[in-house]
């Protein structure tokens, strides 16, 4: 299997786009898929209509979850590699769901709208890459519309990403009138054809050299200098191509074109494709686990449940890290010390789900869950028990106690309750000393709280009361000398509300940094953590 295993290994690359809401993720996504011939026609993966990024809308996609979902996950063959394309939501508010996804991918391509250039949720996402240290690809977007100067994008990144960029291709003509591309290595222009399918079918282009007649002749005079000058300044100035500083996330490729109207895709994938690094090794409490360990290992990264309300399923996703996964194996499970039978694992492309019978480092595999996974969780050959390093989390900004309407229903709502916590889309506190009758929730963001509220509703029957509270800040607690805490022991418990987190380790919750400072000043031998001790932040 040797051999074999590392032919799949060499020609998998799995990756995720970034960008913020609107900059056309869902359109690059498309086009990818376009050109790869997993789809005929561009515009075919969700309806249009679905993909407004309000609250109220996003619940719409939600309740179309069958759409939403198989579309979250897509694997395509292009030029004799295999891509699995993580979808990342696109709703506007911070969710820890985007992010752990970022976990499960070897890069990252960064969507920019050339008219906006680095915008806010762009900024956040990019930090989680940065961090972890993998190569981002960068395709500026929109060039068929009036937008920011290339160079001043190039400084946009450097400014507000830290990142330098090295531009593989340079757009011809601007403002709207974008003719091609010209791409630094071949020294080719590439002109497009005029579109007249609305960029719902590949597009033909021609290329020239930069000195054929002909070029000069479909292009005028001020577009043709202004190219010559742009390819010298870059030349001189430019940083230079350097793939190791790529591989490290020091250096992004940078493509311009126009998703939407097929400008430059077909040139960004094919480029993407040739930089883009194939599975990487994970660390892991047994060292670092190489793709080619012929022993099968993966984590858990997601978890879905209930997408398909008729069957009231639950998901696992995994990403396959080491050696061959086949159906109904069996494997080691790390958090509840088990052998498990991988039955009925899923994969996706395009809309259809397909029950599959093999897959390789990089892929990703849907697993019906009856219950038993976590995010993180590993998955190992029984002959090799380890695991993988935890998940890095998300200190929780927002706090609302939470109960059920009706008190009857009580046993559906901590049901919805543990699985959501499960699915990792909220925390859990118990208040100290308070009944069990409610929950104080802690999220990222306020979009959580739409979705507890929903998903209790529309999945368990259980409509709920939730009462924000002041809180921003939570700490978790402990004392040098492993001396438990509790409310007794510190002075100030009362300037927030002293809370236990599911396992039961004490956490103070308060309303800003100066009550903070307050406990810390009367507390000296207490120490604080932004998330629980033997956890890693982001
Ligand atoms: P997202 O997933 O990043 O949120 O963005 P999405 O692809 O949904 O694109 C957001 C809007 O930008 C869409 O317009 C889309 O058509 C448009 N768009 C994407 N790429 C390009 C491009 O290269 N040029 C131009 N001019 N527009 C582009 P919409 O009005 O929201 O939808 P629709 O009415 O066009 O379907």
């Amino acid at each position: 299997m040797g051999e074999q295993l590392q032919q799949e290994i060499n020609r998998r690359r799995t990756f995720a786009i970034i960008s913020h809401p609107d900059a056309g993720k869902t359109t690059l996504t498309e086009k990818l898929l376009l050109y790869g011939g997993a789809i005929h026609l561009a515009g075919s993966i969700k309806s249009r209509k679905t993909q407004r990024h309000a609250v109220s809308d996003w619940m719409e996609i939600e309740k179309q979850r069958g759409i939403s979902v198989t579309s979250s996950v897509l694997q395509f063959d292009y030029g004799g590699c295999r891509i699995n394309i993580l979808d990342t939501p696109g709703h506007q508010d911070f969710s820890e769901d985007t992010y752990r996804t970022l976990m499960a991918v070897d890069s990252a391509v960064m969507v920019l709208d050339a008219a906006k250039g680095v915008e806010t949720q762009t900024k956040k996402l990019f930090k989680v890459c940065k961090e972890r240290r993998i190569p981002i690809f960068t395709f500026v977007n929109k060039l068929d519309r009036f937008g920011k100067a290339p160079i001043d994008l190039m400084d946009e990144l450097e400014n507000v990403l830290g990142i330098r960029s090295c531009p593989m291709n340079w757009p011809v003509g601007s403002d709207g009138r974008y003719r091609g591309v010209f791409d630094r290595q071949t020294k080719l222009v590439e002109l497009f054809a005029a579109d007249e399918t609305h960029g719902q079918e590949t597009r033909t282009s021609q290329k020239f050299t930069l000195d054929a007649p002909e070029l000069r002749e479909v292009l005028d005079e001020e577009t043709y200098q202004a190219l010559l000058d742009d390819i010298t300044l870059l030349d001189e100035a430019g940083e230079a191509f350097d793939e190791k500083k790529i591989a490290c996330g020091e250096l992004t490729p940078m493509f311009f074109g126009s998703a939407m109207t097929n400008f430059g895709v077909q040139n960004f994938l094919e480029e993407y494709l040739r930089l883009a690094p194939p599975p990487a090794v994970r660390s892991s409490s047994d060292g670092d686990i190489q793709p080619a360990d012929e022993r099968f290992s993966a984590f858990v990264f997601k978890i879905q449940a209930n997408m398909n309300p008729a069957h009231r399923d639950r998901l696992a996703f995994i990403r396959i890290v080491s050696g061959k996964f086949e159906r109904n194996m069996n494997v080691w499970h790390a958090s509840s010390d088990k052998v498990i039978k991988l039955a009925q694992p899923q994969q996706f492309l395009a809309q259809d789900r397909q029950i599959i019978d093999e897959a390789w480092p990089g892929d990703i595999v849907g697993l019906f869950d009856p219950g038993v996974f976590g995010i993180g969780d590993t998955l190992s050959d029984e002959s090799h028990k380890f695991r993988f390093a935890d998940f890095p989390v998300f200190p929780p900004e927002k706090f609302a106690r939470v109960q059920a309407k009706d008190t009857m229903k009580r046993k559906q709502f901590v049901k919805g309750v543990e699985q959501l916590t499960q699915e990792g889309a909220i925390q859990l506190f118990r208040q100290a000393g308070a009944g069990v009758e409610s929950y104080i929730v802690g999220t990222v963001g306020t979009l959580q709280f739409d979705v507890l509220t929903y998903r209790l509703k529309s999945e368990y029957g259980v409509d709920i009361e939730l009462v924000m509270q002041p809180f921003e800040v939570a700490r978790w607690l402990t004392y040098p000398d492993e001396k438990p805490v509790t409310p007794e022991s510190l002075r100030g418990a009362d300037r927030g509300m002293f809370v236990y987190d599911r396992n039961d380790r004490p956490v103070l919750l308060v309303n800003n940094e100066w009550s903070l400072g307050w406990i810390t000043d009367n507390n000296p031998s207490l120490q604080m953590h932004t998330v629980p001790p033997d956890r890693k932040e982001i």
